[in-house]
């Protein structure tokens, strides 16, 4: 599934909030204000992607740490608007494929709850590595604490694939 990448607008923060409120969504996903997303948008060490295919606009990427040398990247959220046809394996593809040829980033990470097992599943599939576990490290919306899984890819491991 061919899949293009565009950096989100102002305009866009009705779909980016929609999008991350998903069914079930609140228990795997962090879910921003429109003022959040408004800083997100301005801030120049993150970026926002929105990713679409033939059908329109399916979910997004938000990354961070675009200024730090030593971590790389951070993938601090990843959406697909819908889940379970194959869109976020393709769009996490085409986000990592974005991170190493457009930035210099020496690397890109993220986490994921313990609880998420599909999003570890297309994570590792896409040549994530599991680096270590954040113990306990998310609150959860009901008070909950959650364990936050940290994968990582290798620019060096990009160019090898
Ligand atoms: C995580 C997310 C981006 C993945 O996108 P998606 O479009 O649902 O994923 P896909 O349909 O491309 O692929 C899902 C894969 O997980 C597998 N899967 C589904 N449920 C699973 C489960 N409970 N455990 C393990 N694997 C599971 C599917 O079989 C499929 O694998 P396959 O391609 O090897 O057959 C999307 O589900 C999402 O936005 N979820 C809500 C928010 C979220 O969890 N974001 C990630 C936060 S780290």
């Amino acid at each position: 599934m061919p899949i293009r990448l565009r950096p989100a607008t102002p305009a866009d923060i009705p779909f980016l909030m929609r999008a991350e409120r998903g069914p079930g969504y609140d228990r795997l996903v962090g879910q921003s204000s429109e003022d959040q997303h408004r800083a997100f948008l301005a801030d120049p060490t993150m970026i926002c992607l929105i990713a679409s295919d033939d059908s329109g606009e399916g979910g997004f990427m938000l990354l961070s740490g675009r200024a730090d040398r030593h971590n790389g990247i951070c993938m601090k959220r990843v959406v697909a608007a819908e889940a379970g046809r194959g869109f976020g394996t393709a769009m996490v593809r085409a986000g990592i494929d974005w991170v190493f040829r457009e930035t210099a980033a020496p690397r890109l990470w993220l986490d994921t709850l313990r609880h998420n097992a599909r999003a570890a599943h297309v994570y590792a599939g896409l040549g994530f590595i599991q680096e270590g576990v954040f113990r306990e490290a998310y609150e959860m919306p009901d008070g909950a604490r959650a364990d936050r899984i940290v994968f990582s890819i290798l620019r060096r491991e990009w160019l090898s694939a």
